[in-house]
């Protein structure tokens, strides 16, 4: 199964992921995370990503092609995959389209998270996580139950990521507009679009997506 959720950064992607991951035993590919992993590795990729994405921009579709490619090349990803933050652009959605129909694949769905913009900069700039265990944690939405400790390990070092500023976010949100959101129509055409209300609660969103890939598996 190759499920796609797509929308705007803050959309609630990487929440929704992780949570159909858990309950579907799906695997969550995020690009953002693999290229995150990459500059931090300091790789080739790392280096060319690295002032892109600090600035908000797309990376080039030959740079995230070649690390999907090799992550979608690994025996785990068989049970079924979610993919959260790509394709981007019309350029990866073909690639995507080839690459899966060379083994007999396709997109079984396309999700569009749908939201406001001005609520998706909030819930970026206000966002961060456990730097121990990687739990999500938001200033106004999701605080930890006891301040400065973590609810799931107990660590007490969180981070922020370097591009999740309301500047950094607006740019991210107009990349969006650009070069991704013209995809809902690709998926529309293929009769595999689907589409959940995600200004609703985290629960709401889950459960929404819940009935949709339980239909499909
Ligand atoms: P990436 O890592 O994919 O970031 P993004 O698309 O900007 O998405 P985010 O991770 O910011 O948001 P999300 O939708 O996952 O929301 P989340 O669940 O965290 O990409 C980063 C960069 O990498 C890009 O800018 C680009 O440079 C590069 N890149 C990556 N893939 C690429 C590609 N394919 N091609 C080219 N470049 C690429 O939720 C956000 C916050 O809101 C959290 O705090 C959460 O707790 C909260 N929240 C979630 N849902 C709700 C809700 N329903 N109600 C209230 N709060 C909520
Ligand atoms: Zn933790």
């Amino acid at each position: 199964r190759v499920l796609i959720l797509l929308g705007p950064p803050g959309a609630g992607k990487g929440t929704q992921a992780r949570l159909l991951e858990e309950g579907f035993g799906l695997i969550q590919l995020s690009t953002g995370d693999l290229l995150r992993a990459a500059v931090a590795a300091g790789t080739p990729a790392g280096l060319a990503a690295k002032s892109v994405m600090a600035a908000g921009g797309l990376v080039s579709d030959d740079i995230v092609l070649a690390i999907l490619k090799d992550r979608m090349a690994a025996p785990d990803v068989a049970a079924g995959v979610i993919l959260d933050g790509f394709p981007r652009t019309d350029v990866q959605a073909a690639a995507l389209d080839d690459l899966l129909a060379a083994s007999g694949q396709r997109v079984d769905a396309a999700i569009s998270l749908d939201v406001d913009d001005e609520a998706m900069i909030a819930r970026v700039a206000g966002r961060y996580t456990c730097a121990t265990c990687g739990e999500g944690y938001h200033d106004d939405f999701k605080r930890p139950l006891h301040d400065g400790v973590c609810d799931k390990c107990g660590g007490t070092t969180f981070k922020r990521r370097a591009d999740d500023t309301a500047e950094t976010a607006r740019e991210r949100l107009k990349a969006y507009h650009a070069q991704t959101a013209p995809l809902i129509a690709h998926y529309e055409r293929l009769g595999v679009l689907q589409r959940v209300d995600a200004m609703a609660s985290i629960d709401k969103v889950a459960e929404d997506l819940g009935q949709i890939v339980g239909g499909l598996l």
